[in-house]
This record gives structure tokens, C-alpha cells and sequence, in this order.
């Protein structure tokens, strides 16, 4: 059975002093909480992560990286490997986040790359993806989905996906306040879970996590999150504020 996931995507934001701050108000605030099925998750930059893991231990809340280089290790300036981030605890990585895309010219190939890194070093991945506003308003977001998809994940064997959580995050709905409906979100989300089923099998499409993500918000969280193919949401902005992702947390 696929679970429910709230995680948190912190980006660039948040000191050391910060990021303690805002997990013990995140504690407080999901102290009361029963959150059986769900898990929360959230992902603080790489110097943080360490502090967050220590912060952490004893609470529901588990910890993400937002990325990670492909090769084991070797001469890659500035880059964090999958094995760094196993030394200090950190089981769970993001990969392809638009904003990866879009600044550091990630493309499809070299995140299956990562991927296929990350699953190898025993990660979970959170798979990011999404169409440009402009293939929304071509009505092309279907393919370039299906080719993102394609592209980066096919090459995984059917039993990755248990370690696999899919992000689908419409760019136009990042950090602009500009949600796709619930309707959209739903739509593109059974046409996810059908593109897995046709590639995989049932079991495969049915026991993946697909997240929305995109100006998710304390009053639009209960409705994305009850369309039956939407398993949770990746949150940026309400992610830095301990009660609006509470509040997320709770909607689901
Ligand atoms: P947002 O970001 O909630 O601020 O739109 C979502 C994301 O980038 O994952």
C-alpha cells in the first residue's frame, strides 16, 4: 500500500540557527498529531542536514537532501555524494527539481544517472517532474511528462520503485501562487499512474507515492490532497513556516 507523504522542500533558506528553530516548531506543532499512514519529510540545504538529522531523531519527522551528485566521489567541486549523505544519516534525496533544471542544466539523462545512483547507494528518491506553462497551454503536458518519465526512470528494474516517490510539479505552479486545481493535479496524476502501468505493471503504478507540488498552501492542501491519486504534496514556500506545514501536514 502507497503511503501519504508531506515533505518539505526548505531550497536555499534557513542558517543553522533557523533550521533548529523551525524543527522544534514544526515538534510542537505535530506533537498532538496522529499521523498514522503519513509521513513528513523535510529537506534542508546540505550543511543543515546533519543538525536536522540530530534535531530530528525521537520526532515523526524524517530528513531529506535536496540533491546529490551521480559519480561515488572524485574530482566534482562543490558536489555531496550518496555515500556523505548515508555517513550522517540522510536516506532520502530529491532529484530533478525544476529549479535543478532550469539553473544547473539537469536534463532527463543526466538525472537518470542519479537515479540510477541513488537507488544503487540504498536511497529513496524523490522525482521530481513537470511541464512548462507553455506545453500547458500547447496541451503537450501530457508527452512532456510521459517524456520525463521515460526518460529518466524507465531504465529502473520494477523493484526500484519501492524506493521511488514521483513529484509531479507543474512549473508554472512553483512558487507562483498559481496551483493547478485539484481536478488538474487528479488528472495528470491517474495519466501518471497509467503511464507506469502500461511500462511496469498494476502493482507497480498502484504502490507509488505521486505527490503534487506547486503553491500548495494551508487553504488549498484539504482539496489537492483528496483526489484519490494525489498521495501528498512537496511543499517550498509553506515549508519554512512551522504552522503553515502543520496545517499542511493535518490536511491530509
Ligand atoms: P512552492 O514550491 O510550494 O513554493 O510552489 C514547491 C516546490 O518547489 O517544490
Amino acid at each position: 500500500m502507497r503511503k501519504k507523504i508531506v515533505a518539505g522542500n526548505w531550497k536555499m533558506n534557513n542558517t543553522i540557527t533557523q533550521t533548529n528553530t523551525l524543527i522544534d516548531g514544526l515538534k510542537t506543532e505535530l506533537k498532538e498529531t496522529t499521523l498514522e499512514d503519513t509521513r513528513v519529510i523535510i529537506a534542508p540545504s546540505f550543511v543543515n542536514l546533519q543538525q536536522a538529522v540530530v534535531a530530528t531523531e525521537e520526532s515523526v519527522i524524517e530528513v531529506s537532501a535536496q540533491n546529490m551528485h551521480q559519480s561515488k566521489n572524485g574530482a566534482y567541486t562543490g558536489e555531496v555524494s550518496a555515500e556523505m549523505l548515508s555517513s550522517i544519516g540522510i536516506e532520502t534525496v530529491i532529484l530533478g527539481h525544476s529549479e535543478r533544471r532550469t539553473y544547473f542544466n539537469e536534463t532527463d539523462q543526466s538525472l537518470a544517472e542519479k537515479v540510477a545512483t541513488a537507488i544503487e547507494e540504498g536511497f529513496e528518491v524523490i522525482f521530481c517532474f513537470g511541464e512548462q506553462l507553455e506545453d500547458r497551454e500547447g496541451e503537450n503536458h501530457f508527452n512532456v511528462v510521459k517524456k520525463q518519465l521515460t526518460e529518466a526512470l524507465f531504465g529502473l528494474a520494477p523493484e526500484a520503485y519501492g524506493k521511488i516517490i514521483l513529484a509531479y510539479e507543474p512549473v508554472w505552479a512553483i512558487g507562483t501562487g498559481k496551483t493547478a486545481s485539484a481536478d488538474q493535479a487528479q488528472e495528470m496524476h491517474a495519466f501518471i499512474r497509467k503511464t507506469l502501468s502500461e511500462k511496469y505493471t498494476d502493482s507497480v503504478a498502484n504502490n507509488v507515492s505521486i505527490l503534487y507540488g506547486g503553491s500548495v498552501k494551508p487553504n488549498n492542501a484539504k482539496d489537492i490532497f483528496s483526489k484519490p491519486d494525489v498521495d501528498g504534496g512537496l511543499i517550498g514556500g509553506a515549508s519554512l513556516k512551522a504552522v503553515d506545514f502543520s496545517e499542511i501536514v493535518k490536511a491530509i
